[in-house]
């Protein structure tokens, strides 16, 4: 399956989103990730409903929704999720996760839990018929700029296996969190399938934004 990049918004120059925006349909982004905070699962603000209607206003790229917050379900109906958009919820966050997936599901999105580094691949075995995507986490959530999680390397390689060897082998394995050129180069081999592009590969002061994609393309394409 061809990698996609879902560059993370919440490491954009706001000053510029317009042209952060167009830069990024020049690439042929596939996704835009847009992390909501809610300062209680994780001690950090972000974005917010305001803010993916504008996105949306912007472009047709499709959404890629990661919602870091308690009892997403209560908030869902906020954002203008649609067809084609991902949205992601924490397993840690859900009480309710068979009904909150089904819930994204009638959106038209294709729904995906999101795992935090130390919760465990089976902790999704019993809703893997309710999703389309699982979203490991790399770094424990919450800010953009940490250090990747070694230890989740390996756990994108037997969530791959596990997925393989339960017969959900078409659900793709987003990654997010210090994504560098080369850690995506070995989440690749690991198996990830949608890679979130942040500060760690894309988002660099006084750079070329579109070199910087297409550069990032480039490491994950030479493997795949
Ligand atoms: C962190 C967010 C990530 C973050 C990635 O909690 O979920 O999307 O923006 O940023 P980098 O690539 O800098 O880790
Ligand atoms: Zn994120």
């Amino acid at each position: 399956m061809a990698a996609k990049i879902s560059p993370s918004l919440m490491c954009a120059d706001f000053r510029r989103l317009e042209q952060t925006v167009e830069a990024f349909e020049r690439a042929g982004v596939e996704y835009l990730h847009i992390d909501i905070m809610d300062g209680r699962f994780v001690p950090n603000f972000t974005l917010g409903p305001d803010f993916v209607r504008t996105i949306r206003e912007m472009t047709a790229i499709p959404i890629d929704l990661h919602l870091m917050v308690e009892r997403p379900e209560d908030h869902l109906h906020l954002f203008p999720v649609r067809g084609g958009d991902i949205v992601s919820v924490h397993q840690e966050a859900s009480v309710h996760l068979q009904r909150t997936l089904q819930q994204i599901k009638a959106l038209g999105a294709r729904p995906s839990v999101a795992l935090n580094p130390a919760t465990p691949i089976y902790t999704i075995d019993d809703v893997l018929d309710d999703l389309d995507v699982v979203l490991v986490m790399t770094v424990n959530p919450g800010f953009a700029g940490q250090k990747l999680v070694p230890a989740t390397l390996r756990k994108i390689a037997n969530m791959k296996r596990h997925l393989a060897d339960m017969g959900y082998g078409d659900v793709e394995i987003e990654v997010d969190g210090n994504i560098s050129n080369e850690n995506a180069v070995k989440m690749q081999a690991a198996g990830a399938d949608i890679f979130v592009a942040g500060t760690s590969s894309i988002f660099k002061k006084n750079a070329d934004l579109l070199e910087l994609t297409e550069r990032f393309r480039a490491s994950i394409s030479s493997i795949a």
